[in-house]
């Protein structure tokens, strides 16, 4: 078998900048040798991270971009992971390799003229993303924005919301941090009801817009269903690189009718009602993930033989959809199926 990596359209990016957000937080601006990249603001790109141990595939919101540039910011994580080497390697000068634009955690979601964007620490980018665009689309836009971060050195973009502040007339920035700090003046502790109500006091007659951490998503979602809202008008993007939830860890044994799985080679089964990320996982095959919602891109694989129902949500290009690629978290297997991963 021909174990190589699929080969879809990558981007050959060169790092043309880096500047420092906050202390664990820096912006890389990137930009393609093949020309301009086009981007809808909310998108997010997935990187082919040259790790000591091997490439791993990891998604960022992208930031914002100019001329057919592409900024990506990104927060330094854990020792080892991809994040820090990002850090600690992508420099002016310095090349990396990406999957074209994906997403559709977008402003084309957009049907109520009243938006609430409620972001978590990283969470800010696909936000400040939107709201660049906003700013040259729609500077009247009634746009409500809750931001929590852990603490006031870690608050991103805070010179540039105060610039867009001036020139948005209707637009609010509420910013809560956990630990505070002398000098701040906003407010304090986690996300809960009470402190959102409070910033957006019509969060629940709003379309709201939000980006965290799985538990920070959650919980929004819940208060905003409490202060009425409909769940049609409730839009999440996650990050971060975890296993989507119900996705077992442990292995069970398959119930009712199933297909084989192989998956670069090794032989798994899978059920027909768990997606092909499901099967892998429960297995202890791992598969890079993100969203695990079908709109991150994270988790492409190709599709080597097999029937599937694949049903992804903005996170193929058309291009590799006709290469055979599909989404590890929003496909099932309808035969035996043969996939490779990236
Ligand atoms: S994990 Fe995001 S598309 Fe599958």
């Amino acid at each position: 078998m021909d174990m190589q990596a699929p080969s879809a359209a990558l981007l050959s990016l060169s790092c043309i900048a880096v500047r420092d957000e906050t202390p664990t937080v820096k912006t890389f601006r990137l930009r393609a040798g093949s020309g301009p990249v086009g981007f809808t603001p909310g998108q997010a790109l997935v990187l082919k991270v040259p790790l000591p141990g091997g490439p791993v595939w990891r998604s960022f919101t992208i930031s914002g971009g100019t001329g057919g540039d592409l900024e990506l910011t990104i927060k330094a994580q854990a020792p080892g992971g991809a994040t820090r080497w990002l850090h600690e390697n992508l420099r002016e000068g310095s090349g990396i390799e990406a999957r074209p634009p994906r997403g559709a955690f977008t402003l084309g979601l957009r049907e109520n003229d009243r938006l609430a964007f409620v972001s978590g620490g990283s969470g800010a980018t696909p936000m400040m993303a939107m709201l660049r665009h906003l700013a040259q689309t729609d500077p009247e836009a009634d746009l409500a924005w809750f931001h929590a971060a852990r603490d006031p050195a870690e608050v991103l973009f805070a010179r540039e919301l105060a610039e867009l502040q001036a020139r948005m007339p209707n637009l609010t920035v509420a910013i809560s941090v956990s630990r505070v700090a002398p000098g701040w003046f906003g407010y304090r502790g986690r996300v809960s009801r009470a402190r959102l109500a409070t910033a957006i006091p019509d969060l629940g007659r709003r379309q709201v817009f939000c980006c965290g951490p799985q538990g920070f998503m959650q919980e929004v979602r819940l208060i905003h269903a409490a202060e009425g809202g409909a769940r049609m008008q409730f839009h999440t993007e996650s990050f971060g690189g975890v296993a989507p939830a119900g996705a077992p860890m442990t292995e069970a044994a398959p119930e009712g009718p199933g297909f084989g799985l192989t998956v670069n080679g090794r032989a798994i089964a899978i059920r027909a009602d768990e997606t092909l990320l499901q099967a892998s996982l429960r297995q202890g095959v791992i598969i890079p993930c993100g969203c695990g919602e079908g709109m991150c891109g994270t988790c492409m694989v190709q599709l080597v033989s097999g029937r599937v129902d694949s049903r992804p949500n903005g996170g193929l290009t058309p291009e590799e959809a006709a290469e055979g690629y599909v989404l590890a978290c929003s496909t099932r297997a309808a035969s035996d199926v043969e996939i490779r991963l990236a």
